[in-house]
């Protein structure tokens, strides 16, 4: 059912409490961090006098000064929290201060004097590949007989892929206050996508156990991935100076250190060889995929994972032989963010398909259905997972014709034959995304429910509100359950004193995580009130249903409060936990294969453009999206989660662009420098549905699927459109080689590169060769 967010009233009216508007005790400390300045080197030497001097100064820690383990990293233990003696990354945190005001710790932390012995800096992806450094081992996943297969094929096709990264640009900045407790303990707020790990890195770092430390996050102003693993850095920071000083301290990060310290999504580079047949099969695919990690693991791995088992997209790949390397950079390390892989290696396959059907002299889409998987057969991913439920056939027809793709391709073809400088673009890209962590351990969840004696309920889970309504959809849960209205339900913040052991809340997976954990919960408090209404009142448990706030029991019925009051005076237990785990899933990671997902969610874009070939310009004319969301939880904020995605995955794929300079320094670290998309570059005509009647096929909670991330790669769309009017400038056949985000100089060079080739089918990026 439709509501609008639990919240909404608190964020349009700037009452709704983020982390940085909690009220401080009195003797509240603020920190901020020292950066290096350098890409990699070791430090001589590191003197914090004059930082130590400046006024308003109580305390410094750098590494030397955590009590405990001087690391962050979740996976593998290579996140030094203060550099020790390497610096690898500019950015990086060598200390961290507090002072007495926030602008006094600011000004005292860039007063460090610092002695480095530079070391040679490996920045980029090709770089790394050169010197072979990475921060994990290679993966390889082959199926059927990739190599002979390619020999075989009629058609072979080479290309290269390059596709940039993203910083997360939540409005709220990493931020973290801890506050010490009697006895050694210690209360942290976070602005976390993840509070038990935070609590857990928090108790490493102070040498505490777990027990001795909270973290409560009653919501983020936007996570977007970037808040799985690097709040911990923050909190961890802070509890060392709160530690030290026996003080809370508040600790903050301004936009530009921000930008500048914290990871990003991964930027890939693949490079492929296709082989099809006349038709546009493919039947034969070998790529090699390398994404820039940074200087340490972090997400990287199961990142990278996921981008290996997107590569197929909605297409059934018989013969294919990936190899996976985690580059090792000497920059910022990189981490989740929505999509988690899965966006770029989509990116990969949809580059593929478009370059086959430019290759062809075919309609891409045609290309596209017929590899789309099949129903009762070509229907098992190339990791081993059949795909049930396939619902990209009806998807992309309904869309096709809804949006008028046929009579629309005509028309951009008219355009273009009677328009010399602005040129039109289109395409329509399907996606099939993977729903569960692919890590089967974090598939499980928690809740906490409370009954109080006035009929009302207060809701506590292990997920984290993050603007993607979460909490919302898991209170319509709840009162659903009891027969109560939404506003007899209040959820409070998440803590990790109420529900331990929690996952992050990520992989699009929380509602349905925690939507199952609560309906457990509820459950459990509902039997008993079942129960004790058929011993007072002589009926049997069918007899008793829960409904407008009313119970009905029989023949009467009752306010739920009064038989609530009553189970409670006969001394009924009216609190309850809940927990949940995914069922069907098994996964082996090391060799790649199994059932990582439970379910699929599907979607499909057409997307219309217009290039300024003159200046490289490109707006988004038109969007039309159909969207599969299951039995949707909420379709208000499920239909958000789709208009937010597919325009974040617009800034990816066309504005939002990172830029080191050749000293490995970020200078793109502020929104003067780094494109966002704003409310304007929502395009004039758009057309966002969600598929209706389509419960999922798996038993999810009341059948809705996760919505979060998909929706992302959706805007592949755009960029493919983009292509497209590219593709307009050129010979027919031509390939533009286009790299991701398509900015005005990227399409700028794009369009010369089209422009200088008199000879289909030979455009730098992508050749082809024909066999037969
Ligand atoms: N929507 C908003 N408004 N803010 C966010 O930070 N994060 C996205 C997505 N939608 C995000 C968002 C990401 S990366 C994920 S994994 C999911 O929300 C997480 O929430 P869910 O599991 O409840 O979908
Ligand atoms: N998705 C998102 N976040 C994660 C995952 C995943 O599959 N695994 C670990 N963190
Ligand atoms: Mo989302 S990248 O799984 O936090």
């Amino acid at each position: 059912m439709s509501t609008r967010h639990e919240s909404a009233h608190l964020h349009v009216s700037g009452q709704a409490l983020y982390a940085d508007d909690i009220p401080l005790p009195a003797n509240t400390l603020h920190a901020a961090f020292g950066l290096s300045s350098i890409a990699h080197g070791r430090i001589r030497a590191l003197d914090l006098t004059p930082v130590r001097e400046s006024p308003g100064v109580v305390a410094i820690a750098a590494a030397a000064d955590v009590p405990g383990e001087n690391n962050y990293g979740s996976a593998v233990h290579d996140d030094p929290i203060f550099a020790p003696d390497l610096v690898q990354y500019a950015g990086q945190p060598l200390f961290a201060v507090a002072a007495d005001s926030y602008t006094a710790a600011r000004k005292a932390a860039r007063r460090a004097r610092v002695e480095y012995e530079p070391l040679p800096a490996i920045l980029d992806i090709r770089a790394a590949l050169a010197a072979q450094i990475t921060v994990l081992p290679t993966q390889r996943l082959t199926r059927g007989r990739p190599h002979e297969a390619l020999a075989e094929a009629p058609h072979r096709m080479q290309g290269t892929v390059h596709i940039g990264g993203q910083d997360h640009f939540y409005l709220e900045g990493q931020i973290s206050i801890a506050v010490p407790q009697e006895d050694g303990a210690m209360l942290v707020h976070s602005s976390t996508q993840h509070p038990s790990e935070v609590q857990q890195i928090v108790a490493h770092a102070l040498g505490k156990r777990a027990n001795q430390v909270t973290v409560q996050c009653r919501r983020m102003g936007g996570g977007f991935g970037g808040k799985e693993t690097q709040p911990a850095l923050i909190a961890a920071a802070a509890a060392v100076l709160a530690h030290k000083t026996g003080r809370p301290v508040k600790l903050r990060l301004d936009r530009d250190t921000d930008m500048l310290m914290t990871g990003k999504r991964h930027d890939f580079l693949a490079d492929y060889t296709v082989g099809f047949d006349e038709r546009g099969r493919i039947l034969a695919l070998t790529v090699m995929l390398a994404s820039r990690c940074g200087y340490s693991a972090d997400l990287s791995g199961p990142v990278n994972d996921r981008a290996m088992m997107h590569i197929d997209n909605a297409y059934f790949l018989e013969n294919v032989d990936i190899v996976s390397h985690r580059c090792k950079t000497h920059t910022v390390s990189n981490t989740a963010f929505r999509g988690f892989g899965g966006p770029q290696g989509m990116m990969v396959i949809e580059q593929i398909v478009d370059s086959i059907a430019r290759a062809l002299g075919m309609d891409p889409l045609e290309v596209r259905r017929r590899n789309f998987y099949g129903i009762d057969d070509r229907n098992v991913t190339h990791y081993g997972q059949t795909v049930e439920h396939n619902l990209i056939h009806t998807i992309v027809d309904r869309l096709a014709e809804s949006s008028h793709y046929r009579e629309r391709r005509r028309q951009v073809q008219e355009w273009n034959d009677t328009h010399r400088h602005v040129r039109r673009g289109l395409a329509l890209t399907p996606v099939k995304f993977g729903i569960s962590f692919t890590a089967t351990m974090f598939n499980q969840a928690g809740a906490l429910i409370h009954v109080y004696t006035d009929g009302t309920v207060l809701l506590n889970h292990g997920g984290t509100e993050m603007g993607q309504g979460l909490f919302t959809k898991v209170a319509q849960v709840v009162a659903t359950e009891f027969g109560l209205p939404l506003t007899a339900v209040r959820v409070s913040a998440t803590d990790t004193s109420k529900v331990p052991n929690t996952s992050a809340s990520a992989a699009s997976a929380s509602a349905d995580l925690n939507g199952k954990a609560a309906q457990a919960a509820a459950e459990t408090i509902r039997g008993r009130l079942v129960q004790f209404a058929c011993e007072t009142f002589g009926v049997a448990a069918p007899a008793v249903i829960f409904r407008d706030g009313k119970v009905f029991i029989g023949e009467r019925h009752l306010p739920f409060a009064d038989l609530v009051m009553q189970a409670y005076r006969a001394r009924v237990s009216l609190s309850a936990t809940g927990y949940y785990r995914t069922p069907k899933i098994e996964y082996d990671k090391t060799t790649l294969r199994g059932r990582p997902f439970f379910y699929f969610a599907y979607g499909a874009a057409l997307s219309e453009v217009a290039v300024d070939t003159l200046t490289g310009e490109t707006q988004l004319l038109r969007v039309d999206i159909l969207h599969d969301a299951g039995r949707s939880l909420n379709p208000a904020i499920d239909l958000g989660q789709v208009e937010g995605g597919f325009l974040q995955g617009v800034g990816w794929l066309t504005s939002e662009e990172l830029w080191w300079n050749a000293k490995g320094e970020l200078q793109t670290h502020a929104p003067s420098t780094y494109k966002i998309p704003t409310a304007r570059d929502w395009p004039p005509h758009a057309q966002v549905k969600l598929l209706d009647e389509r419960p999922n096929g798996e038993e999810t909670i009341y059948r809705s699927k996760a919505v979060g991330e998909p929706p992302l790669m959706l805007a592949i769309s755009v960029f493919l459109a983009i292509r497209d009017a590219i593709a307009s400038c050129g010979p027919p056949g031509v390939q533009p080689d286009l790299t991701a985000p398509a900015t005005p100089e990227a399409v700028l060079r794009s369009l010369a590169s089209v422009r200088a080739e008199t000879a289909p089918q030979a455009a730098a990026g992508v050749r082809v060769e024909a066999d037969v």
